[in-house]
């Protein structure tokens, strides 16, 4: 069977910012950085990104690339009859926690973008009253379970199109828009008196603020908001022609990324501050003090429907890269129809969605390890799994595969100087440095 491309080196790169820019940069980041000490945290993230996720990514991109194939074959493929096939599978399970989660806090904009369309955030609304309505809204039964269904129901629609008609055409129109609708609420805020203050939360560092916990937050960030270890950029790349510059790809969608996250937090942290609001908003950051910004704005309550359905959008991408790695590997592994394929992997989330979306109301004590259901996926995903993920990965790439084999795929067979030069410096980081600093991390995420 042939494989499905992405049709142009545009659309393939879209497809790969839209995984990684999601609800991660609109709503985790903001939230992270308001918890952990601003710029500070920032900083760390910083490092993190350019130090550790670009040889991850890398990694990623090689393996997927030179194998052609979805996660569980790819391993298969480049180590053919040894456990490394276990791994892959890890690849194909893992992302499924997060679709699951992810896709209740998909069904929240959903219900958050009808709300803005029909209630319009305008009115002399107080600040109180937008808490006690997120409070109430996520706790109840059917409102948010409604919201993750049509979620769910949405990304299964677009998969069905496959890689060309659907992921591509999705992501090439829709990634650009969201760019400038959250750089112009930026923009705006940026004008507001008292903004200044905000701006200095987010870029002058405190660095008596930088421990251990900022660190694990900030790396567990940047494996979410890249997309790393759960196999998601591997499949992608996999769709990537021979001759992209894999150094070149990855380097932009990771600063793009980086740049995305910077930005949706400029739109949201000086009007923390001008508005006087609390600072430690929380995971309903996007879902509070939003809504209470939007209604104070001129034009509000059109900017509250552009956010919102850029924040939908972005999730959506995101929730596609995370759908097609069960698929891809149903559709090539055990030769299912993309329709049944994608069928599956939705009788698998949604259930699990649904206890995550419960678990804020009816069945808030029902508690792992301390915590209710979603958090705990959360936390699973983002602080173990994408680490382990992402440590089986560069072991692979920098033990198991030759290191010829490596460099061809890096190099594109030579021809590419510049990154031949870089991987002298890559090499080592992917045999040494990344799975150390990794082990360190996850160990001390452990204790
Ligand atoms: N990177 C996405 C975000 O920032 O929202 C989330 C995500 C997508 C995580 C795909 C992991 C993944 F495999």
């Amino acid at each position: 069977m042939k494989r499905e491309n992405f049709g142009s080196r545009f659309g393939v790169l879209m497809a790969m910012v839209g995984s990684a820019v999601g609800l991660g940069n609109m709503w985790r980041f903001p939230y992270m950085v308001s918890e952990h000490g601003g710029a500070a945290f920032i900083l760390v993230y910083i490092l993190c990104v350019f130090c550790l996720c670009m040889p991850i990514f890398f990694a990623e991109f090689i393996v997927g690339r030179r194998s052609q194939s979805n996660a569980f074959g790819a391993f298969q493929k480049l180590a053919p009859g040894t456990g490394w096939k276990w791994v892959g599978l890890f690849a194909v399970v893992a992302p499924l926690t997060i679709l699951s989660y992810y896709s209740v806090i998909g069904g929240w904009s959903i219900q958050y973008l009808f709300k803005a369309c029909t209630f319009g955030f305008t009115e002399r609304i107080t600040q109180e009253y937008l808490d006690t309505m997120f409070a109430g809204f996520i706790s109840s039964t059917w409102a948010p379970l409604l919201g993750h269904t049509l979620f769910l129901l949405t990304t299964a629609l677009i998969l069905v199109g496959g890689v060309k008609g659907g992921i591509e055409r999705f992501g090439k129109v829709m990634m650009p828009l969201l760019y400038l609708l959250v750089l112009s609420i930026a923009v705006w805020t940026a004008t507001l008196p008292g903004a200044s203050e905000g701006f200095t939360f987010l870029f002058k560092p405190d660095l008596s603020k930088i421990d251990a916990s900022v660190c694990a937050a900030a790396l567990g960030q940047s494996f979410f908001s890249l997309s790393l270890g759960y196999g998601t950029m591997l499949t992608y790349a996999s769709y990537v022609s021979k001759k992209e510059n894999i150094a070149t790809s990855s380097t932009t969608i990771a600063v793009s990324d980086l740049i995305f996250s910077l930005i949706a937090s400029c739109a949201i942290m000086p009007a923390v501050f001008a508005f006087g609001l609390n600072t430690q908003g929380g995971p309903g950051l996007v879902f509070e003090t939003l809504p209470y910004i939007f209604s104070k704005m001129p034009l509000g309550g059109l900017v509250a429907i552009l956010f919102f359905l850029a924040l939908l959008v972005a999730a959506l991408t995101s929730a596609i890269s995370l759908y097609e790695v069960g698929v891809a590997y149903l559709v090539e592994e055990k030769n299912m129809s993309r329709k049944k394929a994608v069928a599956i992997i939705f009788s698998v989330a949604w259930p699990i969605g649904v206890i995550c979306s419960l678990s804020f109301g009816p069945l808030s004590d029902m508690k792992i390890l301390g915590n209710i259901f979603f958090d705990f996926l959360d936390k699973l995903s983002a602080n173990y799994l994408m680490t382990l993920g992402s440590l089986l990965i560069v072991i692979f790439v920098g033990w198991k595969m030759k290191r010829q084999d490596v460099f061809d795929e890096f190099t594109n067979g030579g021809t590419l100087t510049g990154n031949a030069r870089l991987f002298r410096l890559v090499w080592p980081v992917l045999r040494f440095v990344a799975p150390l600093a990794i082990l360190i991390i996850f160990i001390s995420n452990l204790l």
